[in-house]
């Protein structure tokens, strides 16, 4: 199945700055100490750290709960917490506080953007939808709450295909914002009429085909697992049907879905096209399995800004807290609330 494209809107990557990455140079007992502070400012402030695949290892160490923007999301919506602090980034945050509107929601660090949700604007979405007015808008969880609140739907990578497929077969979709999820999700659902907005995430775009035929080529009996936002994802589906990459070991997976995949395989190596980050459960649950990161490089700089000291003063200072207007929330809310009714 192929996807349309809607006209890009030039110059996106100009919308975001990359923040440096910080080298951290703590000793395990600095590391360990700050941890136990972390742990004793969450008990003070009834709080709940939750953190993304892709944070750094001594974060994702300290967290309530370690796992993809779906868990996160379903975490948030039944917490009892009366502070979220989100170590993650800011579309991750902003979704937290409109599920809990009642609760103070922190990001540790403000310049945790997303390249892929800096793709499309609200204004952009709207413009969109003039053009196809009949058609049904699916924004990914990677997306501000203004483009949520002009959506009918909002997915992840995990449940994508499952959103798609409860819309009916003759409806329009505008996927927005990733064009690579969107060819996924055609193929899944065997649709012709998703029209995918061309917005890309930077980190997943530089893993690229070659990457992934050279790493086939050195191990030849590794599973392939791709996060669907990888910029390889078309060539390497075509490569799956025409036999150069083996169909019945590559698979196409939420983050959460590769530690449910890697659980459940009798394969010992695996070829893995994602973020870096999601290496410290995989060695830390699966210890006598070998994974080999597609690109070594593909490192989230967005993710990488929340440090053990910022989330230390996060909880002391309770800020930058991330809140959205209620008129947006409520509207963004429908799309998620469809999600998470489906998930
Ligand atoms: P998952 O939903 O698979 O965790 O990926 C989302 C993502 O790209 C977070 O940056
Ligand atoms: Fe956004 Fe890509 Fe970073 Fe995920 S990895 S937060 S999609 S920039």
């Amino acid at each position: 199945m192929s996807t349309l494209t809607a006209s890009a809107e030039p110059g996106f990557e100009d919308r975001y700055t990359l923040p440096a990455i910080e080298a951290v140079p703590d000793t395990a007992e600095e590391i360990r100490r700050k941890q136990e502070r972390v742990r004793a400012l969450c008990a003070e402030r009834k709080a709940v750290l939750l953190a993304h695949h892709y944070q750094r290892a001594e974060v994702q160490e300290v967290a309530d709960a370690v796992a993809d923007s779906l868990k996160l999301s379903q975490a948030a919506a039944k917490t009892d917490a009366d502070v979220i602090v989100f170590c993650g980034v800011h579309f991750m945050a902003e979704t937290a506080s409109i599920l809990c509107p009642e609760k103070t929601v922190l990001l540790p660090d403000l310049r945790a953007g997303c390249s892929l949700s800096a793709s499309v604007t609200a204004d952009e979405l709207r413009r969109w939808k003039e053009k196809l007015p009949d058609a049904v808008v699916v924004s990914y969880i990677n997306t501000s709450a203004e483009v949520k609140a002009e959506s009918d739907y909002c997915c992840t990578s995990a449940n994508a295909a499952k959103v798609v497929a409860a819309i009916p077969a003759e409806r329009t979709i505008l996927f927005v914002p990733d064009k690579f999820l969107a060819a996924v999700v055609a193929r899944q659902t065997r649709r012709s009429n998703i029209i995918g907005y061309p917005g890309y995430c930077h980190v997943h775009k530089s893993i690229q085909p070659e990457q992934v035929v050279a790493l086939m080529d050195q191990h030849p009996d590794i599973e392939l697992l791709l996060h669907p936002e990888c910029g390889c994802v078309s060539s390497c589906m075509a490569k799956a049907m025409d036999g150069t990459l083996p169909a019945e070991r590559t698979f196409f997976l939420s983050t959460e879905g590769m530690l449910r995949h890697i659980g459940e395989s009798a394969a010992m190596e695996f070829a893995l096209g994602t973020e870096t980050g999601i290496l410290h459960q995989l060695t830390k649950k699966f210890p006598e399995r070998t994974f080999y990161p597609v690109n070594p490089n593909a490192v989230c700089a967005f993710m990488k800004t929340i440090t053990l000291d910022r989330v230390i003063r996060s909880l002391e200072t309770m800020t930058p807290e991330v809140r959205v207007p209620e008129a947006i929330a409520q509207k963004a809310k429908r799309a998620i609330d469809r999600m998470l009714e489906l998930a």
